[in-house]
């Protein structure tokens, strides 16, 4: 079980989250919506502790994490490994050699940038490339894949930290639809298959919608919505998206292309997914 308590983060003039309390029990998949600014990579963040909270508490089996140091915390970013939106893989590098960089919380930075790992380790490492279908791109530089392939190396660089917390932050906010489904579809399997919970960042409706077990809503920091995605009214996600609503619900397209097009005439994400897939089935 994971959990906040009354957690807040205060910038100078604002709360970038206010007061958060959950209770995430473990293997989870949560989907946290919102607006952008609504505070959604604080909220992760601080879960990470790369932002310390000004105020509360977060705690994971019944442990206080809040106030770790040192080691301690290295374990705990062990514990809850991060994705991000732009993926984060150092480009120069190979493939295996970034995802081993995962390893680096139990084995110390110097062993890792001396890429001193053992036999196992790579072993364990090309195991977790193949589970996202990326093995076959280990000795490759990570600057030649494409933005899809860069997130599941990302992801199984997160695997390799055997944690038992995910936790993405806009996971697919760069990719096109089809890299977004194989994205997705990897971190469900793992949640559902290691048992690892997962907390996704999705600024978009129909995501959360199709793959979490629960959705988490913020509007300015403050928790506005928790349930389940059958809760999740079209009056509420309206209440929680305010004026980007439109935007969110039509997602799959890209900003410029929204222009005057009525509502039921754009095409979902998954309409354009269905489409690429079915040009890729007649060509
Ligand atoms: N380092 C920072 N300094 C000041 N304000 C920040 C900082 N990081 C985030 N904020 C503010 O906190 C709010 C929440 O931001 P963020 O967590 O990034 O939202 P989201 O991820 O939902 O888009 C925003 O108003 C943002 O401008
Ligand atoms: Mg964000």
């Amino acid at each position: 079980m994971l959990t906040t308590e009354k957690l807040t983060k205060s910038f100078k003039t604002r709360n970038a989250v206010s007061d958060v309390s959950l209770s995430i029990p473990q293997g989870q998949m949560v989907g946290v919506i919102g607006r952008s600014g609504a505070g959604k990579s604080t909220l992760l963040r601080m879960v990470n502790r790369l932002a310390e909270p000004t105020d509360g508490r977060i705690t994971f089996e019944g442990r206080d994490v809040t106030a770790l140091r040192g080691s301690a915390l290295l374990e705990w970013r062990a514990t809850c490994a991060m994705v991000f939106q732009q993926f984060n893989l150092v480009g120069r590098l190979d493939v295996l050699t970034n995802v081993l960089t995962g390893r680096l919380y139990h084995h110390g930075f110097v062993a890792s940038m001396l890429q001193l790992f053992t036999a196992s380790e790579r072993a364990f490492a090309i195991r977790a490339l193949d589970r996202l279908g990326m093995a076959h791109t280990a000795l490759q530089q990570a600057d030649t894949l494409s933005g899809g392939q860069m997130q599941r190396v990302a992801i199984a660089r997160a695997l390799v930290q055997e944690p038992r917390i995910l936790l993405a932050d806009e996971p697919i906010a760069s990719l096109d639809p089809l890299n977004a489904k194989v994205v997705m579809d990897a971190l469900r399997t793992i949640n559902r298959e290691d048992g690892i919970t997962v907390v996704c960042n999705l600024h978009t409706l129909d995501t959360a919608r199709s793959y979490c077990d629960r959705i988490i809503g913020l509007k300015d920091g403050v928790l506005v919505f928790d349930g389940t995605p059958e809760m999740l009214t079209q009056e509420m996600a309206r209440e929680i998206y305010g004026a980007e609503a439109d935007g969110a619900f039509a997602e799959g397209l890209t900003s410029t292309s929204l222009g005057g097009v009525p509502a039921k005439q754009r095409l979902t994400e998954r309409d354009l997914a269905k489409n690429a897939q079915l040009g890729m089935a007649a060509s």
